[in-house]
């Protein structure tokens, strides 16, 4: 069956089947990477959420951030015939299994009748749908331009966040004169490349469009790009030694513990702070990479729903509640992110919160907002993949800078 047959043929049996969210004796098994203290505090809102409507969870958490690992073990267990019932997923994952598998569902019939399409900014119905189709839930806005910094660090060296890459170098300097970390940090390639997001849009937001999102060979492998990586080779060396491998909550536990000044992370990190029970302003502070105020590098996690022979009620109770607004406060109070409709009020939210919601509004309004190149949102895997090899590599000293954009060009070329 082709992807448009299946998608018409699940729409007919979800407009014959109903919908109702009514306590039904089923549950679901939802595949996702939130393993960290901050994440399954918030699997724990969107369990409980089910919950009261009658349906019961089967959790499939498949440790990794960022999901790599957790879309290998996907497509191990839907080639096997196992697939869960819904899964978490990034950007151009989502189009690729739209387009190629044919195995997701079509969530048409409860998204018009919630009028999804009103309340769902552009920028992420692009990942949302697939000819037109809506074959995910939109949970969430993350963002990946955020620095974490424990408050008592800054204020130890002035107490002035920066604001531009120069004045960072100076925190950062006067953070390692005082004998703490100052950059806590994972090296894990996909953490890398968030911190590579920052770095180039803090270059441009022209540049970042050029470079990621064009991927225009003269952007990858020019002047920019090497003051790029030059950068990071910069950040490197506030790193401390233990830094190989780390996950990305452990760095942020640095933070939190004082032992390290700043993380350069996705806002998800906000989820370990509150877990821990540090208040933003009072215990740590959250600022846009230095040079990225205005701009907002986004990834929105997504659910996807597999054929079961038709939607079940299951699959459309749990897009719907994904998507109630209600639940999209709650959750996202936890999670460390923003709303994905537009129609959430802040009330609920911390400073941080506020702040990403504020930021978000006024890209989305202003043509501020880029995909993640680190998260899934400015290419296909092949491609993306292909940019982390050279970053990792260049971070951990096999190329200088030169040779990292130059190697960037070739890696890009090969993957397309
Ligand atoms: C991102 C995802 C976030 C968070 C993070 C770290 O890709 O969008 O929800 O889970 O990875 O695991």
């Amino acid at each position: 069956m082709t992807i448009s047959t299946f998608l018409k043929t699940s729409a007919a049996i979800i407009a014959v089947s109903g919908f109702a969210t009514s306590a039904m004796a089923q549950n679901v098994e939802v595949l996702h990477w939130w393993t960290s203290g901050g994440e399954a505090a918030a699997v724990g809102v969107l369990k409980d959420d089910l919950a009261t409507k009658g349906f019961g969870w089967d959790d499939m958490p498949i440790a990794g951030g960022g999901g790599s690992d957790a879309m290998t073990v996907l497509r191990a267990r839907v080639v096997a015939g196992d697939a869960p019932t819904a899964a978490q997923m990034l950007g151009f994952d989502i189009k690729d299994w739209a387009g190629t598998t044919g195995k997701l569902g079509n969530l048409n019939a409860v998204a018009e009748r919630d009028g999804w399409d009103a309340v769902i900014p552009e920028a992420l119905q692009e990942f949302s749908k697939y000819d037109g189709v809506w074959i995910a839930a939109p949970v969430n806005v993350h963002s990946t331009n955020w620095v974490w910094i424990n408050k008592s660090a800054l204020d130890a060296v002035g107490g002035k966040a920066p604001e531009s890459w120069d004045e960072l170098i100076v925190v950062l300097d006067a953070m390692k004169a005082n004998g703490i970390t100052p950059l806590a940090h994972g090296g894990q390639a996909w953490q890398d490349a968030t911190i590579f997001d920052a770095v180039v849009m803090g270059i441009g937001a022209d540049f970042y469009q050029a470079a990621f999102i064009d991927l225009d060979p003269a952007a990858l492998g020019g002047a920019d790009m090497v003051k790029a990586f030059e950068r990071m080779a910069k950040l490197r060396s506030y790193v401390d030694d233990n830094f190989s491998g780390r996950d990305w909550n452990l760095a942020s536990a640095m933070v939190i513990e004082g032992t390290a000044g700043m993380q350069m992370m996705g806002d998800w990190a906000k989820g370990e702070f509150l877990k821990a029970g540090q208040v933003p302003g009072e215990d740590f502070i959250c600022i846009r990479f230095p040079g990225t105020q205005g701009k907002v590098t986004f990834n929105s996690d997504q659910f996807v729903m597999f054929d079961q022979g038709g939607a079940s009620e299951a699959q459309l109770a749990m897009a719907a509640s994904v998507m109630d607004p209600v639940f999209q406060s709650a959750f996202n109070v936890v999670k460390g992110s923003v709303p994905a409709r537009t129609d959430v009020p802040n009330t609920d939210f911390d400073d941080c919160g506020k702040k990403g919601m504020a930021d978000f509004a006024e890209a989305n309004a202003n043509g501020g907002l880029y995909g993640s190149m680190a998260h899934g949102h400015a290419n296909p895997a092949a491609i993306k993949n292909a940019i982390y090899d050279v970053v990792t590599a260049h971070f951990n000293g096999e190329y200088d800078s030169v040779t990292a954009a130059a190697e960037l060009v070739d890696a890009v070329e090969i993957a397309r």
